[in-house]
């Protein structure tokens, strides 16, 4: 049976703030096999890693990402909303991160961030640093967004793309192909046996978010699908060691 990759959601994001160093640096430690990071753009036009398109969930700050220089984003703190022994965590720029990413022995899932505001040129910006880094090979670019598949294979054909998606649709994996994806990333609760079926049969890979729940990782190791993104890296090694062993 395929081997399902762990890729750790956010970072290990369980262990600590999300999308920040700690939680990157706890998933390596995980021995998870990924990373998936979500990418918004800067006033600037600087990719950061940060989920929301505003600021008032995980940082101290108010408004938009794209409002802000990132000057002027890295002075906020990007932990006390996790806990007071995050203080000092603030927002990464996708290159910080890639420098210290392309040491690890591990897989990316770059999410692109490009389904509530268009930041122009994301994709180029984007791909260009993944390449500076040389960790294109080892990447995945994801969006919400079908036209952000469709720039990046624009870019560069080659690069491993995957269609997101929380939504039920008839023939998804054949309109994941229609954009030229090599993957569908799915919401947990639109895995079944059929969807497996066709992705492999369309030579789709198919990965899974956000697999928190026992039952759901172990669900997931049984259809032997490709990868599931968890808050929860430890965990989740465990219960695939306990199926695949
Ligand atoms: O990339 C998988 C997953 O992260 C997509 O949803 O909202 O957690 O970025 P979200
Ligand atoms: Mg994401």
């Amino acid at each position: 049976m395929n081997t399902t990759l762990i890729y750790a959601h956010r970072g290990a994001s369980s262990l600590a703030p999300e999308n920040t160093m700690p939680a990157f640096e706890l998933a390596r430690s995980a021995q998870a096999e990924g990373i998936e990071t979500d990418i918004q753009l800067t006033k600037d036009q600087i990719p950061v890693l940060i989920h929301d398109e505003n600021l008032r969930r995980t940082t101290n700050g108010t408004g938009f990402v794209q409002d802000y220089t990132y000057t002027e984003l890295r002075l906020l703190d990007a932990g006390s909303w996790f806990s007071p022994e995050f203080s000092d965590c603030y927002i990464v720029t996708l290159d910080e991160f890639l420098r210290w990413f392309k040491e690890q022995p591990m897989f990316l899932n770059a999410e692109l961030k490009t389904n509530v505001i268009e930041y122009k040129d994301i994709e180029r910006i984007v791909y260009e640093a993944l390449k500076k880094y040389e960790v294109v090979e080892r990447t995945v670019i994801s969006s919400f967004n079908s036209d952000t598949i469709l720039r990046m294979k624009q870019i560069n054909p080659s690069i491993k793309t995957a269609f997101l998606t929380s939504t039920k649709m008839i023939n998804l994996p054949d309109y994941a192909k229609s954009l030229g994806a090599d993957a569908l990333h799915v919401k947990h609760r639109l895995l079944d046996k059929k969807l497996v079926k066709s992705c492999h049969k369309e030579k789709l890979n198919l990965r899974v978010y956000t697999v928190n729940r026992p039952s759901h990782m172990k669900k997931c190791y049984q259809l032997g699908i490709d990868g599931i993104f968890t808050d929860f890296p430890n965990q989740a090694l465990e219960y695939r060691k306990l199926i695949h062993n």
